[in-house]
């Protein structure tokens, strides 16, 4: 079996169909996601939070980018891998962004590269696609500019729903192949899904995108405290690895692991 590549992303948008795109960081558990039959998955820099243990996405470097995105393509042979260029790897200009996705392809081996930005990305975007490599957009809410915007709902009101239109046409217009849309409401989400003929990968942004995309440790109740209204969690991961680590405790503390079983002589 092949690798599933941005042509048949952007095939599946011309028949209608939608598709489920993952968060992950290692290669175990790109390895599950994939035998799931996750098509496409994004070594994001959600991994900052999720996986590193810093507190937003703006300290990840692209080192770190380009290891964890490494070890996501070493675990899987069917999904394709978007990895996320990490904040202050793309926004000196094109030649910059160029030389930091190289990175992500030649070293660590995705398959295309994910930037933040509209309107104001457009040039890197057009940079990379002419050299060679995919490129998803990110407009909304976009977590690298935290300093300067929050983590708020983009694009309500008729002029910030305006400059979300414009965001979105741009990086078609340079060349992206799918543009996430990050916490926007569901009928401007509904509309640019609509105008765009590239497909759009909605997380918060309602239910008509092209896509879904979810956070892996938010999705598997892995993460931990106070979810947004935008996350579904289909395990609880926190409470089953919790649970065993303190039975595994108890039976070393009680002496009952190991039993004979578990012993060689
Ligand atoms: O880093 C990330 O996980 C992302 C997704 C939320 C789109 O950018
Ligand atoms: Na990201």
């Amino acid at each position: 079996t092949r690798r599933i590549t941005v042509r048949d992303i952007t095939a599946a948008k011309d028949r209608g169909e939608k598709w489920p795109m993952l968060t992950a960081y290692d290669a175990m558990t790109a390895s599950v996601f994939d035998e799931a039959g996750i098509p496409v998955m994004l070594v994001g820099d959600s991994a900052g939070n999720c996986h590193l243990g810093y507190e937003s996405t703006v300290p990840v470097t692209l080192d770190e980018m380009t290891m964890l995105s490494a070890a996501v393509v070493r675990g899987t042979s069917r999904a394709l891998i978007v990895g996320d260029l990490p904040f202050g790897s793309y926004q000196e200009g094109p030649v910059h962004a160029l030389r930091s996705a190289t990175r992500l392809v030649k070293e660590a081996g995705v398959g295309a590269v994910k930037l933040e930005g509209g309107e104001r990305s457009h040039r890197q975007i057009e940079l990379l696609v002419e050299s060679g490599i995919p490129v998803m957009a990110h407009i909304g809410l976009t977590p690298q500019s935290v300093n300067a915007m929050g983590y708020r709902v983009q694009g309500r009101g008729e002029e910030a729903a305006q400059q979300l239109l414009r965001d979105a046409k741009a990086v078609q217009d340079a060349g992206a192949f799918a543009v996430v849309l990050e916490l926007v409401p569901a009928e401007l989400a509904a509309e640019v899904t609509r105008v765009l003929h590239i497909p759009t990968v909605g997380i918060g942004a309602g239910a008509e995108t092209d896509a879904q995309v979810l956070v892996w440790t938010d999705m598997l109740g892995l993460t931990g405290g106070k979810m947004p209204r935008f996350v579904k969690q289909y395990a609880n991961l926190r409470s089953v690895m919790g649970d065993a680590a303190k039975a595994f405790a108890e039976d070393v503390v009680g002496g009952t692991f190991p039993q004979e079983e578990h012993s060689v002589h």
